[in-house]
């Protein structure tokens, strides 16, 4: 028996997915995944043994787009080679190019939209279509099937699309209007999680804190906090990302109230002067947006804070720039992602007087990313010494001999450990603060 279903093993399909971008693409990818499976296709990470290549694309910063053109022109080779070979195009740049990706790269087999998904059984059956791009108005309500990376953590996605229109982004254009999914299938999803072992979920969405926006019912996301908190099993629940504007006191009350939420929060602070955050159409002011961190530590005093940060946006001045260099210095980050802003189409940035020089920008950023480097470091030191609770996820990617896993406060810790430690959560004492990273020893079992 067991050597039969080596033979399968050997003779089924196989796709390689390569992902590009957020979360919410990685958990695409997941989705793709498992719509390949359900039709006997095995995932392999070599590209030579490939039946389907497909690429997950993001278009949220041209120089993503950039990888992606270039990923896509060396596979022309591979296909040339071998014509049996497909070669599939997915998300957001997928959605944004359509039928222009063919003029440029004619030997591309399928172009899908991170609303289409599910065209992608209709091509794997039928091999009838070419693109498919539409903005299934149900795609909220399907439940398509999935193939997790991973056994620990999970990611769930609890609403699709944004409705803000921050002047400088895309994502409205390429993944639609916000639509929330039913909490009842959510919880479904999670319960299921939970049956198979999995300890950690991230509720997913562009903006968490609008989730429920247009329910009949009276559903917000502080209310799916509570249903979800009481299924039996997961130990841990995280969400990204929350939007300043919407992030309520009740929001920071369910934090508080509910032991699963972890201690951390990924908020986008964007810039720190009033004048751009008003050109982003961002919806807050820094003061605002302080009061709200202000009083997130108060009710929670360990909470972690991580955010994102834009230099050299149009008509960013000097001083517009000291100022986020200023709210760094203020609230003090646990991380950051820092980005040059990038031009991108359809959005109203675009036609913004003052655009920045590329030099200019760079030299932004690299400030912007020393300063932090010093902050996160020093606050990465204050944890030496101290024990704190890790759920174990696997080997390090870096160290095979060791284990990897998170702090409540989303901090890495790699530490000497046994295996049988993976998907427990035990003590461990932080021994050395590293830049992006913790080291420890196991202290004691959960
Ligand atoms: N240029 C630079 N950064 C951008 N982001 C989104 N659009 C752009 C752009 N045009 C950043 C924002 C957002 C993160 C996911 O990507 O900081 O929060
Ligand atoms: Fe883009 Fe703003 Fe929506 Fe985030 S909230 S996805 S930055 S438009």
């Amino acid at each position: 028996m067991a050597e039969e279903s080596e033979i399968y093993k050997e003779n089924h399909p196989k796709v390689f997915i390569l992902t590009f971008g957020c979360q919410m693409n990685v958990h695409d990818s997941e989705k793709i995944a498992g719509i390949f499976s359900e039709y006997g296709y095995g995932q392999t990470k070599t590209l030579k043994s490939t039946d389907v290549i497909v690429i997950n694309t993001c278009s949220v910063r041209e120089k993503a787009e950039q990888k992606f053109y270039s990923e896509l022109g060396r596979l022309r080779c591979l296909k040339e080679k071998n014509p049996d070979l497909k070669i599939l195009v997915a998300g957001c740049i997928a959605q944004q190019k359509g039928e222009d990706l063919f003029k440029r790269f004619p030997y591309v087999d399928l172009v899908f939209g991170p609303q289409s998904l599910n065209s992608l059984q209709k091509w794997i059956k039928e091999k009838s279509i070419r693109i498919a791009l539409s903005n299934d108005p149900e795609y909220h309500l399907k439940t398509l099937p999935l193939k997790r990376e991973g056994q620990v953590r999970g990611w769930v996605s609890i609403m699709y699309g944004c409705d803000n229109f921050c002047s400088y982004c895309i994502v409205p254009y390429t993944r639609g209007r916000e639509r929330s999914r039913p909490g009842k299938d959510i919880c479904n999803e999670v319960k299921a999680l939970a049956e198979k072992g999995f300890k950690e979920i991230t509720l997913l969405g562009q903006n968490v804190n609008s989730y429920g926006k247009g329910f009949a019912e009276d559903v917000n996301f502080p209310r799916l906090l509570y249903l979800i908190h009481n299924i039996e099993g997961i130990q841990r629940i995280r969400f990204v990302t929350s939007h300043p504007r919407d992030l309520s006191n009740d929001l920071i009350k369910a934090m508080r109230e509910l032991p699963k939420i972890c201690e951390h929060i990924h908020l986008p602070l964007q810039a720190g002067s009033d004048k751009v955050l008003s050109m982003m159409n961002r919806g807050y002011t820094y003061i605002e947006y302080k009061e709200k961190i202000d009083r997130l530590r108060e009710a929670i005093p360990d909470i972690s804070i991580t955010t994102d940060i834009i230099v050299g946006f149009p008509g960013e001045g000097e001083e517009d720039f000291q100022c986020t260099l200023r709210a760094l210095e203020e609230i003090e980050f646990d991380g950051i992602f820092a980005f040059k802003y990038s031009k991108r189409p359809k959005t109203a940035a675009l036609n913004l007087p003052d655009h920045i020089s590329e030099k200019i920008k760079a030299q932004r950023l690299s400030m912007v990313l020393n300063l932090q480097d010093s902050i996160t470091y020093k606050k990465n030191k204050t944890l030496e010494g101290k024990t704190l609770e890790v759920l174990v996820e696997g080997l390090s990617e870096t160290d095979k001999d060791k284990l990897t896993g998170r702090t409540r406060a989303n901090k890495i810790v790699n530490f000497y450990g046994n295996s049988e430690h993976i998907g427990n959560r035990i003590n461990i004492k932080i021994l050395e603060a590293k830049q992006h990273s913790l080291y420890g020893e196991v202290e004691s079992r959960e």
